[in-house]
């Protein structure tokens, strides 16, 4: 299975912020927004990752994020030089995907939690296995602001809608969806929504229409947010700087990650220091490097 980050738009509701900078590349806490949904992938064992951004900010993320390499990672970049809607992705990456199935994460989304591996794990075994489309969903407050999810009683999904003004539910889908390859040629079909974007949630509905789509519900043990917003922008970095805070552990720390799922060696991680600023964070790697030595 390989990845895609999703990381263009315009972040409209995140104006002056975004004017000059990318929103996937804003702080969330101690690290740009990016490296959250990058480690999301990791984490689900993915190592051929495509990043697509805007014409103006390619160049941005390639200086960020590079080949990948220095954390085990193969990553390229493609543009999007419009928003025309998530199921875009599909189309834009598909000499990428080649025969692969694919995971979309949208670049905004933050998945946190005990026992994702193997959730990730699991999800991508149902699409590689069963040919099913795999979505999450979140228990939320206000769910009229998401693509949303019914469920029967066996948990079997009944009705997908996208920000429906009457929510049938308060499972809200997160931006982080597994297909098998056909979604390319689903992808194709889709015609614009009156928002005039191709809409995931189409996607998701002709999956619901060939009974071959399945929910993961994330429980309470999970943290999910997508920090569209200046509130959530904030809430998410005070959750991160909380977390961090009590455990001295960092989230989303992309070299550690690499480490610990053996992408890269003890050596190798020792090397990455000579590219990381004297700083907060060059001391983590350094004591994550003489904890292992
Ligand atoms: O965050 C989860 C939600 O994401 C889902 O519950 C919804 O079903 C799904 O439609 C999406 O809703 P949003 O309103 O949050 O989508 P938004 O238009 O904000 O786009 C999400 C991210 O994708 C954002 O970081 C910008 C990027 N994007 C968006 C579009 C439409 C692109 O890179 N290209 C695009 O064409």
């Amino acid at each position: 299975m390989k990845g895609i980050i999703l990381a263009g738009g315009e972040g409209s509701r995140l104006y002056p912020l975004t004017k000059a900078v990318s929103k996937q590349l804003l702080p969330v806490y101690d690290q740009p927004m990016i490296y959250y949904p990058l480690s999301v992938l990791m984490v689900a064992g993915i190592k051929e990752i495509l990043i697509i951004t805007t014409p103006v900010h390619k160049k941005i993320f390639e200086n960020l994020l590079g080949d990948g390499s220095n954390i085990g990672l193969n990553l390229s970049y493609t543009i999007q030089d419009k928003p025309r809607g998530l199921a875009d992705a599909f189309i834009l990456g598909e000499e990428f995907i080649g025969n692969d199935s694919i995971c979309l994460m949208l670049g905004d989304n933050l998945l946190y939690g005990d026992g994702l591996t193997k959730i990730l794990k699991e999800s991508i075994n149902q699409v590689e296995d069963n040919e099913n489309a795999v979505v999450f969903g979140y228990y939320v407050n206000k769910p009229e602001d998401y693509g949303i999810i019914q469920l029967n009683q066996n948990g079997e999904i009944v009705s997908i809608e996208e920000k429906p003004s009457h929510p049938t539910s308060n499972y809200a889908i997160i931006g982080l969806y597994f297909y098998p390859n056909n979604v390319i040629q689903l992808a194709k079909k889709v015609k614009p929504s009156l928002r005039g974007e191709i809409e995931i949630t189409s996607i998701n509905q002709a999956y619901l229409n060939n009974n071959k789509i399945k929910a993961n519900l994330l429980g309470r043990g999970f943290t999910w947010m997508d920090t569209g917003t200046h509130e959530s922008l904030l809430e998410a970095s005070q959750l991160i700087k909380s977390l961090e805070k009590r455990t001295g552990l960092k989230i989303g720390c992309l070299e550690e990650i690499a480490f610990n799922k053996g992408l890269i060696s003890q050596k190798d991680l020792k090397k990455s220091l000579q590219n990381i600023q004297d700083s907060p964070y060059k001391n983590y790697i350094l004591k994550l490097v003489t904890r292992n030595e």
